[in-house]
């Protein structure tokens, strides 16, 4: 691999981190709008981005984020900046940086910059929409079996406020057959005349599953047509295993609503996450926490005046001080993917899990859970090893120096996550860890 190849892919962030004002460069930036065609890239370039001990195959971008050298960098320098002038730093750019962070957040998911809030988390942001959401006693909420903890909680917080109600279904009886019209069909035939939001998840946790948002909004679409406008149903999104692996906007995947973190397989700023929305869902949606970047809400208080009718990204995004050096490194991480290229980051991460599946299903005690279907999987490949809990298999496999996981659902499942982190090698040992614990 020569320099050259990887100075074309990071040299500005790599110039950039090596530059003692790179914050205020930075600041006076406005945001890339189109990223260029981006040629075959190279892959341990890539790789070395990022500072994992070498001693781990680290197959957890489903859990919390490594940050990239050009993701370090800027969070470094924007620290460097706080520390060095706290109040005048913040003054002067806050409002500029928070700025480029959601337009930045907005180009990745095919929104406009007002469209998005920054949070801090996936969870923040299921909790602040499900709660936000303007909900009546008799309302209904449809969800499902194979959603997380963090949509049902969200949920059910939500409607011990406003009375509304929630119905789970499931969306198939055997992962081993699950088809996208079974899926679709299953969720249409659930809606009744009182439903009004589907609560759903893009890439399930526990399974691995990637469910078929494109189709399921193109047949909610129908039923919505034959609606007036407020008994019309929303499709709200928990997009976390999707977003920054799959090559897909909001636009594709035709959802009202989608939050995730950006602190997974983004690989953004840990502790930063988005609520994106189009015109319907941000008309759906009212703040619980008070901004504090310039969204009407300061002059509505101080005027004692309403909040500006419709809610958007900026009177949704939660004030309060933060850990700014975060939160404006988030045009960081999305450069980082568009540089690689967003088609050729979804590809990488497919083939990577193809090759773990491969593995996986031919393997004597191990039984494979997701699809191999690219069209119904992404990163997480989930799988069970005969004799072993999940909890267990995940133990055995760290003594091994393999970092999988296990969550905390009602049936569990071993989770490996291949990412731009990775590489096939590092997919043959973690392989080869698999087949030993299974041996055991
Ligand atoms: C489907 C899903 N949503 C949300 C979360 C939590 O994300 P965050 O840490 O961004 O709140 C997880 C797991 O970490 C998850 O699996």
């Amino acid at each position: 691999m020569g320099m050259d190849r990887r100075g074309f892919l990071f040299g500005a962030s790599l110039a950039a981190a090596a530059a003692p004002a790179l914050a205020q460069e930075a600041a006076d930036q406005p945001p890339m709008t189109a990223p260029g065609p981006s040629p075959a890239p190279d892959w341990d370039a890539v790789k070395a981005q990022f500072q994992t001990a070498p001693d781990q195959v680290n197959m957890n971008a489903m859990l919390i984020a490594s940050h990239p050298k050009p993701v370090r960098a800027a969070i470094d320098q924007f620290r460097r900046e706080l520390d060095w002038r706290p109040v005048t730093f913040l003054e002067d750019n806050n409002r500029r940086l928070q700025g480029y962070s959601r337009a930045a957040a907005a180009r990745y998911l095919g929104v406009e910059a007002r469209q998005v809030a920054l949070t801090d988390s996936t969870t923040m942001g299921a909790a602040l929409v499900y709660s936000g959401l303007k909900l009546r006693p008799g309302d209904e909420i449809l969800t499902t079996h194979q959603d997380y903890y963090v949509t049902h909680e969200s949920l059910r917080h939500a409607a011990l406020r406003n009375g509304a109600s929630i119905r789970r279904i499931s969306l198939y009886d055997d992962i081993g057959q699950v088809s996208e019209p079974q899926m679709v069909g299953r969720l249409m035939s659930a809606i009744t005349p009182r439903t009004r939001v589907l609560a759903l998840t893009w890439v399930h946790s526990s399974t691995g599953l990637k469910i078929p948002l494109p189709a399921i909004s193109a047949a909610l679409a129908g039923v919505n047509a034959g609606r007036q406008e407020a008994d019309q149903v929303l499709l709200v999104v928990d997009g976390v295993h999707g977003f920054g692996n799959q090559d897909a906007d909001m636009k594709t995947l035709g959802c009202d609503v989608f939050v995730a973190g950006c602190h997974k397989w983004l690989f953004g700023p840990r502790g930063t996450g988005v609520i994106a929305a189009n015109a319907k869902g941000w008309a759906a949606l009212r703040p619980t926490i008070p901004s504090f970047v310039d969204s009407g809400a300061w002059s509505a208080w101080i005027n004692d005046g309403p909040l500006p009718e419709a809610a958007d990204g900026v009177l949704m995004s939660p004030g309060g001080f933060k850990a700014f050096e975060h939160v404006w490194a988030i045009p960081a991480a999305v450069d980082f993917h568009e540089k690689i290229g967003r088609a050729q980051v979804a590809d990488r991460t497919a083939l990577l899990a193809d090759q773990l599946k491969a593995g996986l299903a031919l393997m004597p005690g191990v039984r494979l859970v997701t699809p191999r279907d690219r069209r119904l999987s992404a990163g997480i490949t989930s799988f069970d090893v005969a004799g072993l809990s999940a909890d267990g298999a995940v133990r055995a496999l760290r003594q091994q120096g393999v970092v999988a996981s296990a969550a905390p659902y009602a049936v569990q499942h071993v989770r490996l996550t291949p990412s731009l982190m990775n590489s096939p090698a590092e997919v043959d040992r973690a392989l080869a860890a698999v087949r030993e614990i299974a041996r055991a």
